[in-house]
Order: structure tokens, then sequence, then C-alpha cells
């Protein structure tokens, strides 16, 4: 699942139970600081891209 503009991951966490995989995508290291946090806590796999969508998209592995 991808989620751009996550944040702390309130939304992704809230169907999480349904992914993967998460990468979240945000401006703000912080914020990936507490989504990667979250997801270590519930054991889900995920990866954290740093930047302003959409210039980040290609690292994000979406086209
Ligand atoms: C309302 S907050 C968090 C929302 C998040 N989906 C949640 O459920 O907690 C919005 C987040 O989107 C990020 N954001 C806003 N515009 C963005 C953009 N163009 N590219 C990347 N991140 C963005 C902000 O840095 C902020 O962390």
């Amino acid at each position: 699942m991808l989620d751009v503009g996550c944040g702390g991951g309130a939304a992704a966490f809230a169907v999480a139970a349904r992914a993967t995989h998460l990468t979240g995508v945000d401006r703000q290291q912080d914020m990936l600081d507490a989504f990667a946090a979250e997801a270590a806590s519930r054991g889900i796999p995920h990866r954290t891209v740093l930047g302003r969508w959409p210039d980040g998209r290609g690292r994000s592995g979406q086209r």
C-alpha cells in the first residue's frame, strides 16, 4: 500500500491489516520517523520516501 502524505500514519494504520507492505511518502522526516516506528512496532514491512509529492514519485515505486 502507498500512502502519500502519510504523516504519522493514522490513515494507513487504520487499514494496515489488509496490507502486506506499506510505503509512506512525506516531505517531513519527523513524520516518516513516526510512521516507520509505528509500522515496526506492528511488525509491518515498510519503507519511507522523503520528498514532496509528486517529485519523489519515482522513488516510491510509482510511475
Ligand atoms: C494531515 S497530515 C497527516 C495525514 C496522514 N495521512 C494521517 O492519516 O495521519 C498531512 C501530511 O502530508 C504531508 N504532505 C502534504 N503535502 C505533501 C506533498 N505534496 N508531498 C509530500 N508530503 C506532503 C505533510 O508533511 C503532513 O505530514
